[in-house]
C-alpha cells in the first residue's frame, strides 16, 4: 500500500513508519511527507531518508477551501491508498476527505479529550489513565471511527510534557502496527465499528 504522511513538526511518529516500511514485508511504502509550514523539522527527516516531501503552506492561500483543494492536489500526485496524519495540525476539509482514506494519531482516549490540548486537558481533568487513539477522519475534529487505542497511566508527578512524551512513545508502537495491518490484511467498516482484516466470504 501507498502512504503519504502529513505533519506539522517533529515527525517522530512518521519517522517510525519510515523505520518499519524499510523491512519489505511491512506491506506499506511511505511515499510521500507532506506538512502545512516549512519549519516542520519531520521534512528535513523525510528528505535525509530520500522520502519526496512538499509543503502546502496553509498562511499561503486565500481561505481553508482553497489551502484544502490545494493540499489534495499535492495529495494526489503520489496516488496513496492510506493517508495519514500523525502530528498534523489543521482540520482536513472534503477536498481532502472525499478523495482519500484518512487516519489520525490523537493523543488521548477519544471520545474524551478531542481537540489539539488533549495531553494538558486530561492532565487538567485529573484522569489516571490517558493514551492514545488511531482513527478515521470525518468531517469532525477527532470523531471518525475508532481503529485502535492504547492505555497510558498517568503519574503523580507528570507535566503535560513528561506525559506527551510516554504517549508518543505508545503511539508510535500503535501506528507502525495498525497501518501494516490496514496495508496488509484490509479493514471492514459497519457504521462506527473497524474491523481489521478481509471481510468474511
Ligand atoms: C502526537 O502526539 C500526535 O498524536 C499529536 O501530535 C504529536 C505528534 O508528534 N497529534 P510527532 O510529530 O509525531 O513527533
Amino acid at each position: 500500500a501507498r502512504v503519504v504522511v502529513l505533519i506539522s513538526g517533529t515527525g517522530s511518529n512518521m519517522a517510525a513508519l519510515l523505520d518499519a516500511a524499510a523491512d519489505p514485508g511491512y506491506g506499506a511504502d511511505v511515499v510521500a511527507v507532506g506538512a502545512d509550514r516549512a519549519s516542520a523539522a519531520g521534512i528535513d527527516l523525510a528528505k535525509q531518508a530520500g522520502v519526496p516531501t512538499f509543503v502546502t503552506p496553509f498562511r499561503a492561500y486565500p481561505d481553508r477551501d482553497q489551502w484544502n483543494t490545494a493540499l489534495a492536489e499535492e495529495i494526489a500526485r503520489f496516488e496513496p491508498d492510506i493517508v495519514v496524519s500523525a502530528g498534523f495540525m489543521r482540520i482536513l476539509g472534503p477536498a481532502v476527505l472525499s478523495r482519500f482514506t484518512v487516519i489520525n494519531l490523537h493523543p488521548a482516549l477519544l471520545p474524551s479529550f478531542p481537540g489539539a490540548h488533549a495531553v494538558r486537558e486530561a492532565l487538567a481533568h485529573g484522569v489516571k489513565v490517558t493514551g492514545a487513539t488511531i482513527h478515521f477522519v470525518d468531517a469532525g475534529v477527532d470523531t471518525g471511527p475508532i481503529i485502535d487505542q492504547v492505555t497510558v497511566r498517568v503519574e503523580p508527578d507528570d507535566d503535560e510534557r513528561s506525559l506527551h512524551e510516554r504517549i508518543k512513545r505508545v503511539e508510535r508502537t500503535m501506528l507502525v502496527d495498525v497501518v501494516g495491518r490496514l496495508a496488509r490484511d484490509g479493514w471492514t467498516l459497519d457504521k462506527r465499528h473497524v474491523r481489521l482484516g478481509s471481510p468474511e466470504p
